[in-house]
């Protein structure tokens, strides 16, 4: 399940989680250092104290006793830091498809309604596997849709992607930081329709590249930006093994490895949402499509596969932004082979929230 044979993958280290392992050792207690007390009392521990009689205050007296031994600091292991961060997106074909695969259904039902709207040149930016391309090709097929991406390995997963599935696509090359007037050649003039899956955020400046794709689209075409939203919750707050709280530290190393990628490639900030992004790009009639994807526990079949992929593929990816605690825990809990395989639970869940932001050129 772990796809992580690459960079950043991680690395077992069996023995520390067999028997006493990560769980336990957290849930140890330190023995409390010996006092001898005179009478209980309710003063704060800190200050001597404990429970008195009739609930009145009394110190107790501290017979003189050696320090007691200081834990022992817990090895430190250094994140193995990537670099670069960024993900090396030809390298991903697998995420890329299974990314289609479970956009396919939203993607059809937008298309469709795109294409009421009409488009006779429509883009799909930062393509991926290219799912919406080939859903807004099979919605209007005498249109011309491209699928365009920075990337031409990844233009080479999408060729293979559309021949399977039957769609008749073109394919450029563009990036997004390279200006308008760079976007306007490689797209061959001006498009009715773009949709920006996930791209915008990888841009050096986001701003810019909206501007760049909003002044590509003819007068009244419309931009679809699927950004945002909330990332998949899987696992209860308390799995019983590891720190509670494990998914949420997840999503705060995906929120590190971000700001660290921004950092590595000198990225402006974009500090303000989508909608004022859309807006100050010139763009109007601007609206939110918000989907809760609410699969309740116990999940089985393909959607706990589609959880516990989305799971692997996280810590992959963020991995070298967790603990090494929590690391060794997702190591175990991803491996079909350990005690604790994830797939064995019965109390997963899949909520998800996914958003995509639409606004039309005056
Ligand atoms: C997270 S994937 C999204 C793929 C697909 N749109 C989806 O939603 O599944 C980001 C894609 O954008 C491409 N990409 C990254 N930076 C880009 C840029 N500056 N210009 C154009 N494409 C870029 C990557 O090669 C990758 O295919």
């Amino acid at each position: 399940m772990v796809p992580g044979r690459g960079r950043g993958a991680l690395r077992p280290v069996r023995g520390a989680r067999r028997g006493a392992g990560a769980g336990a050792r957290l849930h140890r207690r330190r023995p409390e250092p010996r006092r001898t007390r005179t009478r209980p009392s309710r003063l704060p521990r800190a200050l001597g104290g404990g429970p008195g009689p009739h609930g009145r205050p009394v110190r107790t007296v501290d017979r003189p006793r050696p320090r007691p031994p200081r834990p022992r600091p817990r090895p430190r292991r250094e994140p193995p830091l990537s670099s670069p961060i960024a993900l090396d997106y030809s390298e991903q074909e697998r995420w890329l498809r299974q990314s289609a695969a479970r956009n396919a259904e939203r993607d059809r039902r937008l298309a469709a309604e795109f294409a009421v709207a009409g488009y006779d040149r429509a883009a799909d930016i930062g393509c991926g596997a290219g799912g919406m391309a080939a859903a807004l090709k099979s919605a209007r097929p005498g249109a011309a849709v491209l699928a365009v991406d920075s990337d031409a390995a990844v233009l080479d997963i999408a060729r293979s992607y559309a021949a399977e599935h039957g769609a008749d696509l073109d394919f450029r090359t563009a990036d997004l930081d390279a200006g308008a007037e760079a976007i306007r050649d490689a797209l061959g003039g001006p498009v009715d329709l773009v949709w920006a899956g996930h791209v915008v955020h990888h841009a050096v400046d986001q701003q810019a590249a909206l501007d760049a794709l909003a002044a590509n689209l003819r007068p009244g075409g419309r931009m679809a930006v699927a950004e945002g939203g909330l990332g998949a919750r899987i696992l209860p707050w308390d799995i019983g093994f590891g720190r509670p709280g494990l998914h949420a530290r997840l999503e705060t190393a995906g929120s590190l490895r971000m700001e660290a990628e921004n950092a590595e490639r000198g990225a402006v900030p974009m500090p303000y949402g989508w909608t004022r992004a859309l807006r100050l790009a010139g763009l109007r009639d601007i609206e939110t499509r918000t989907e809760f994807i609410d699969r309740p526990a116990p999940l089985a079949g393909g959607d706990l596969t589609e959880a516990l992929d989305s799971l692997a593929a996280r810590v992959e990816w963020f991995g070298d932004f967790l603990d090494g605690e929590d690391r060794d825990v997702w190591q175990a809990l991803l491996d079909p082979a350990d005690s604790h395989w994830l797939g064995n639970r019965d109390d997963l869940h899949h909520w998800e929230i996914r958003t995509v932001y639409t606004g039309r050129r005056a």
